[in-house]
C-alpha cells in the first residue's frame, strides 16, 4: 500500500468566471467557465495515514485552524466512504502565493488533495471523475485538476457526474500570460458561496449575467482555438466586469473591486490604445489580473509593478495539471 503521496496542483484564474450555484453541496455551477492553469501558482500537499482515526492537518507546517481542518477533514469522509478505509489522514499542505486573498488557493488546494487522496485512499478515478470530486472541495477546483486551457462543463445531471472540466488546449498551445497586481494580502471579505448565493437571490441583474456565461464560454473556447487573442481579452474583460456587476447590483451589495483594482481597469484600456493589448480580469478579491500575450508581459508587468497600489506582480504562464507521486510512481495530468 502507499504510505505517502505528494500531490501539486496549479492555480487556475477563469477567463469566462463561475458565479452562481445549481446546487450548492455539490458546487455545480449554473453556466459553464473557462480557464487557464497557472504557474508558478500552486499547492502542495503531502497525505499519508496517520495512527488513530483523527486527522492532522498543518498548514505551512503549523496545525491548521479548527475551521479549515474541519473542512478537510468532512472532504476526507468521501474518500473514507468511497473506500471503506476509515483511518485518519496527516494532511501537510502549502501553498507559494498568499492563501485566500482573491488568488483562488482552494482550487489548487484541493485540486491537489482530491488527487492525492484518490491515490492514498487507493480509490480509481479517470480524470473527469476527478476533477468532478475536486469540485466538491471548491467548484473552481474542478478546472485546476486539468492543464493549459480548461472548460468546465455545467452539467444538467443532479448528482453532478457530468460537471466536470476538461482541458480544450494544453499549456503549449498558446503562450499567454496573466500577471497578477498584488494589492492586499489579506483573507477576503466574504466568501464564495456566500457571495454567489446573495447575488443568486438578491440581485436583478443574476439571471441575465448566467444566460450571457453560456454563450461566453463557447466563443472564448473557439477563441482558444483559434488563437484569437482580440477576442479572447474582450470576453474575458467582459465576463469579469458582468459578474461584477451582477454582484454589486445586489442587496447588500459585494463589492469586491477597490480604487486600484479600478485603475488597472483603465491602465489595460490605455495600453490598448496604444496598440500593447492588455486585457483585465479579476476574481472574488481586489487582485487586479492583466492577460497579454508572452511577447508584451516584460515590459507591460514592469508597467504594472510601477503602478500605485500594487504591492507586488505575478507573473504567470500556462501551467501542467496536477501531479501525484508516491514512493514509487509519478503521474501527471496535461
Ligand atoms: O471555487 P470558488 O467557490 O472559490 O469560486 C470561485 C469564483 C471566482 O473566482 C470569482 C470565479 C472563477 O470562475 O474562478
Amino acid at each position: 500500500m502507499t504510505s505517502e503521496v505528494k500531490a501539486r496542483a496549479h492555480a487556475n484564474v477563469a477567463l469566462v468566471k463561475y458565479f452562481g450555484k445549481r446546487d450548492v453541496p455539490l458546487n455545480l455551477p449554473a453556466a459553464p467557465s473557462v480557464s487557464m492553469t497557472l504557474s508558478p501558482l500552486n499547492t502542495e500537499t503531502v497525505l499519508s495515514f496517520a495512527d488513530g482515526v483523527d486527522d492532522q492537518v498543518l498548514l505551512a507546517d503549523v496545525p491548521a485552524e479548527e475551521k479549515f481542518s474541519r473542512r478537510i477533514s468532512k472532504y476526507l469522509n468521501i474518500f473514507r466512504d468511497l473506500s471503506g478505509n476509515h483511518r485518519g489522514v496527516r494532511v501537510t499542505t502549502s501553498n507559494n502565493f498568499p492563501t485566500a486573498a482573491g488568488l483562488a488557493s482552494s482550487a489548487s488546494g484541493f485540486a491537489a488533495l482530491a488527487a492525492g487522496a484518490a491515490r492514498l485512499f487507493d480509490v480509481n478515478m479517470d480524470i473527469a471523475q476527478l476533477s468532478a470530486m475536486a469540485r466538491r472541495g471548491s467548484g473552481s477546483a474542478a478546472r485546476s485538476v486539468c492543464g493549459g486551457y480548461v472548460l468546465w462543463h455545467r452539467g444538467e445531471k443532479n448528482d453532478g457526474t457530468d460537471s466536470f472540466a476538461e482541458s480544450v488546449a494544453p499549456p503549449e498551445h498558446w503562450d499567454l500570460r496573466i500577471l497578477v497586481g498584488v494589492t492586499t494580502t489579506g483573507p477576503k471579505e466574504i466568501g464564495s458561496t456566500v457571495a454567489m448565493e446573495r447575488t443568486r437571490t438578491e440581485s436583478p441583474y443574476y439571471n441575465a449575467w448566467i444566460k450571457s456565461a453560456h454563450g461566453a464560454a463557447k466563443e472564448a473556447v473557439d477563441a482558444i482555438l483559434k488563437k484569437d487573442f482580440e477576442k479572447l481579452g474582450d470576453i474575458t474583460e467582459h465576463s469579469a466586469l458582468a459578474m461584477h456587476a451582477a454582484m454589486m447590483a445586489a442587496a447588500p451589495p459585494i463589492v469586491f473591486l477597490k480604487g486600484t483594482t479600478l485603475d488597472v481597469f483603465h491602465l489595460a484600456r490605455s495600453l490598448r490604445k496604444e496598440g500593447t493589448a492588455a486585457y483585465f480580469t479579476c476574481d472574488a478579491g481586489p487582485q487586479p489580473k492583466l492577460l497579454c500575450q508572452a511577447k508584451d508581459a516584460d515590459i507591460i508587468a514592469r508597467q504594472l509593478r510601477a503602478f500605485p497600489g500594487i504591492k507586488d506582480v505575478i507573473h504567470c504562464a500556462p501551467a501542467e495539471g496536477v501531479r501525484v507521486e508516491t514512493n514509487t510512481t509519478t503521474y501527471c495530468e496535461k
